[in-house]
């Protein structure tokens, strides 16, 4: 499932960020992808580690905290600390599936990488090319969104990133580990939520509906999710 997670930061957020990524210092791509992707990745990166990275990557991790919709749509178990890449004119990042575990730096931790997300810190209107192009069994998906928004897809997925031809496109990546492995199941999960926001918000309030379908809801959870 590909999903649109909006407004994960406003746009004046979005903007701050923007900002400060773009006084920053700069460091080939190439520091963070695997040997498959190193030969068709072309961009730069800030640096893991960097006062910058820590510093924007905890904005983008409370705001992730307080997106209904991305809590939904991922059921995080873990989120990898977001990186930020830029692709000025001619910059592109080819074909590739992202690598299935990442250490976190300077910890123990790894991470399964379940979900990708891209969010976009630029506005779309600021430069040309640079869409994600993400294909699953339903085709190829274009994704090109505005500043603050995010998507979420199946690590799984071949992607790419196509070259920008005018300006410079900034966002945060990163993944995520779902208490839910199975996209088919992660999936039936959201769709199950958002029915029953649905019906909720049309439904009389001492209507019975909900209250058993949001049952329904953690029960599933209850079979299908991995805590640790
Ligand atoms: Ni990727």
């Amino acid at each position: 499932m590909l999903a649109v997670i909006p407004e994960v930061l406003s746009a004046a957020e979005a903007g701050e960020a923007l900002a400060v990524l773009q006084a920053a210092d700069w460091a080939d791509g190439r520091i963070t992808a695997g040997h498959q992707s190193a030969q068709v990745k072309h961009n730069l990166q800030i640096e893991e580690g960097h006062p910058v990275h820590q510093r924007l990557g905890d904005l983008v991790l409370n705001a992730l905290g307080r997106s209904a919709a991305f809590i939904s749509a991922v059921l995080p178990q873990r989120v990898f600390p977001p990186l930020f890449n830029r692709y000025d004119v001619g910059m592109t990042f080819g074909a590739h599936v992202d690598n299935a575990i990442r250490q976190v730096r300077g910890t123990p931790h790894k991470i399964r990488t379940d979900i990708s997300c891209t969010l976009f810190l630029t506005p779309p209107e600021a430069y040309d090319g640079g869409e994600l192009v993400v294909q699953d069994t339903y085709g190829k998906h274009r994704v090109k969104l505005p500043a603050g928004h995010a998507v979420v897809y199946p690590a799984t997925s071949l992607h790419r990133v196509e070259p920008v031809t005018r300006g410079s496109r900034i966002s945060s990546f990163f993944w995520i580990q779902s208490m839910v492995r199975d996209a088919m199941r992660r999936r039936l999960l959201f769709d199950l939520d958002m029915a029953i926001n649905a019906a909720t918000a049309d439904l009389p309030p001492d209507h019975p509906a909900p209250v058993a379908l949001t049952g329904v809801y953690h029960n599933l959870i209850r079979q299908w999710a991995e805590v640790s």
